[in-house]
């Protein structure tokens, strides 16, 4: 088995010193590399900007990028010849219209940035996937969770949608625990305790193999 998985943030540079990025660290991203090399899959992980150490694995392949459009092709590189595809990064939504060669200086009481939209990875890869493959995306919601990630799973395609709420301790950025629910496209709710990110990353990695072996056809 083949698995592609992106994680970490993505930073989007506004001129040589400056950037916008996210809070994200790689840890879950990191966390299911490594457990799906632990269940014998060969993983390709595609990482923004992130201060872990490579997964020690021999059966995970790093590749570090840094903005969204790099992570989009170094993916989409990997997509067609793998089985199941996790999309754990945090990806900027948008990016700096122009980047500036200088480094901008001051001036004014206000600066107004215009940004443009980045490719939505997840998604684009979504389209291409096909029958035998297998998609699992993340959403961070703070609001009408469930409605939101229901909407994630079919809009992009996904065959699973690991729900992360803001609401619930522990869970989400730099936390070295998580609590998340799973949605499938039977609108079943697998729903986790707290726990390390690498016990998660060991359970998401035992439904996935599961759901694979038992696909849900809607
Ligand atoms: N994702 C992606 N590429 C993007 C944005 C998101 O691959 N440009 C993936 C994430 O890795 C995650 C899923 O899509 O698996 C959900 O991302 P999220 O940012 O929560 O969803 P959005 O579609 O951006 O929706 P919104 O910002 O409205 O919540």
């Amino acid at each position: 088995m083949r698995v592609l998985i992106t994680a970490g943030p993505t930073y989007e540079p506004l001129d040589p010193v400056r950037f916008i990025g996210n809070r994200s660290t790689g840890k879950m991203g990191y966390a299911l590399a490594a457990a799906f090399a632990a269940a014998g899959a060969e993983v390709c992980l595609v990482s923004g900007p992130s201060a872990l150490p490579a997964p020690a694995h021999s059966a995970v392949h790093l590749t570090r990028v840094e903005t969204a459009a790099e992570m989009y092709a170094a993916a989409a590189a990997e997509a067609p010849a793998a089985d199941v595809w996790v999309f754990a990064a945090a990806v900027a939504d948008y990016r700096p219209a122009h980047v500036v060669a200088e480094k901008i200086k001051k001036a004014g009481d206000t600066l107004t940035l215009e940004l443009v939209k980045n490719v939505d990875i997840a998604a684009t890869l979504g389209q291409t996937k096909r029958t035998e493959q297998f998609a699992v995306g993340f959403a961070l919601e703070t609001t009408n969770e469930l409605a939101h990630a229901r909407d994630k799973l079919h809009r992009k395609n996904f065959d699973l949608v690991v729900l992360n709420s803001l609401r619930d301790a522990g869970a989400g950025f730099g936390h070295d625990t998580n609590k998340v629910s799973v949605l499938d496209r039977a609108g079943r709710v697998v729903t986790f305790d707290l726990m390390a990110k690498a016990d998660l990353a060991t359970e998401l990695v035992r439904l996935v193999l599961a759901r694979r072996a038992a696909p849900v056809t809607t």
